[in-house]
């Protein structure tokens, strides 16, 4: 019987190779998604930019990924940003995001001259400004704003809404930006809004860029020059198998013929269009590779089906009772009366439950489970909790598959400990 192929390859022959748990990346399956939108873009022969936004999934390899891919990078913290200087990616194709950036990491954009910083707040604009002057640089600022539009997902991942920690209140927009000359060592080049993630329709979406065009319209009234729309991602990926995708095609489509027609309406220029899709790119890009062991039934009550990694590798699920499906990798086809119905235990010292209640076949320790769109904030959001060395990852091409990031050891995982000197 044939195992489970992922991208061409033979996921129980991975899992023999580099070991459990173990994530698996696809660059074709990332290309196809890039691609997606790109194609989208390219049919409306209008001025655009998608920015991949890295707190999904960063390595120095997919920063090579993303610029043969021509796409931007957005980061969010000084680690990024080193990530992705030092895997040479093109700085003016760089955006650095992030509700709190450390004077330290402003210096950082400012030194390596990236192509953009989005301020999310006002102070953040006049310590933007400051360095700025200190500094003696100009750099391209967007000013993220809180557009108060309640986008249909899950409730902790709702950012664009007005009690959000992210970006400028609606409301305040402009009286912040009342003056061209307040922020002079700054290039103010246009607006932000992100409005949650795991959006399936396009309404949100083109409710917010009419509010920020009108906004747009309000601020070059007040002499600023935004010729940029930064309108973030969010676009939705299907977890479970009978979720449907996010119609890229449709979204843009949409949203540039929205933007047409209310700009001449309100007499601005239609703005360079600019996407920040993470999960879209990468979520299905990616799948959990791991060994089961302890089975555990509770008779009349549930099966527990144990693997070797869990939330340390992925927390989604204990966050925000995120939804995975799973496969046997060593059992993809199976016969109706071997499914049974069982909950997938990751193995922290928490509950960590990784899938409650998916059908699978019988299971036996030794088998191999893929659990599928682990692409995304996985490895970027995996931790060493119970000391659990983090997994490695397997970057696939075609028949080729080469590891990107090395399993840590448990060298590495006291590499960083010290004992104090009254221990000696
Ligand atoms: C500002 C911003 N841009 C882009 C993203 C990417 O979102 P997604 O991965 O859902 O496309 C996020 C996610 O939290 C975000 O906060």
């Amino acid at each position: 019987m044939s195992n489970f192929i992922f991208s061409n390859h033979d996921t129980v022959e991975l899992a023999k190779k580099y070991s459990t748990p173990l994530y698996v990346l696809s660059e074709d399956i990332i290309e196809e998604n890039s691609m997606k939108i790109k194609s989208a873009f390219e049919k409306t022969m209008i001025d655009y930019e998608i920015n991949y936004a890295g707190k999904a999934f960063l390595t120095t390899a997919m920063c090579k990924i993303i610029q043969r891919l021509g796409l931007s990078l957005d980061v969010v913290s000084g680690g990024e940003l080193y990530t992705a200087i030092t895997a040479n990616f093109p700085v003016n194709r760089i955006c650095f995001h992030g509700s709190n950036k450390a004077i330290s990491e402003i210096r950082m954009a400012y030194e390596n001259k990236i192509g953009k910083i989005v301020a999310d707040s006002e102070y953040e604009l006049g310590i933007l400004n400051e360095i700025a002057e200190e500094m003696d640089v100009r750099p391209n600022v967007m000013v993220r704003v809180s557009p108060g539009i309640e986008a249909h997902t899950h409730e902790y991942v709702q950012t664009g809404r007005i009690d959000s920690k992210f970006g400028v209140p609606l409301k305040l927009m402009e009286s912040v930006l009342s003056d061209p000359n307040k922020y002079k060592n700054l290039n103010i080049i246009g607006l932000h809004c992100h409005i949650g993630s795991q959006i399936f329709d396009e309404k949100p979406f083109l409710i917010a860029a009419g509010t920020m065009l009108e906004l747009m319209k309000k601020l070059t009234n007040n002499g600023f020059e935004l010729k940029q729309l930064n309108l973030g991602g969010g676009f939705g990926i299907p977890y479970l198998n009978d979720e449907g995708a996010f119609d890229i095609e449709n979204y843009i489509k949409k949203l540039v013929e929205f933007i047409k027609e209310k700009s001449t309406q309100l007499d601005i220029e239609f703005p360079k269009i600019l996407v920040e899709p993470g999960r879209f790119i990468v979520g299905p890009a990616g799948i959990t590779l791991y060994e089961i062991g302890t089975i555990k039934e509770i008779p009349h009550t549930r099966k527990y089906i144990s693997v070797d990694g869990g939330m340390g590798d992925n927390p989604r699920p204990a966050l925000y009772n995120a939804l995975y499906h799973a496969v046997v990798a060593n059992k993809p086809k199976y016969n109706d009366d071997d499914e049974e119905l069982v909950t997938i235990s990751g193995r922290c010292c928490e509950t960590d439950t990784l899938i409650t209640d998916v059908l699978l076949p019988k299971c036996e320790a030794g088998d191999i489970l893929a659990v599928l769109n682990t692409g995304a904030y996985n490895y970027s959001m995996a931790s060493n909790y119970n000391r659990l060395p983090k997994p490695a990852v397997v970057l696939l091409k075609g028949n080729e598959d080469q590891l990107i990031v090395e399993r840590e050891t448990y060298a590495d995982l006291v590499s960083k400990d010290r004992i104090p000197s009254w221990y000696d």
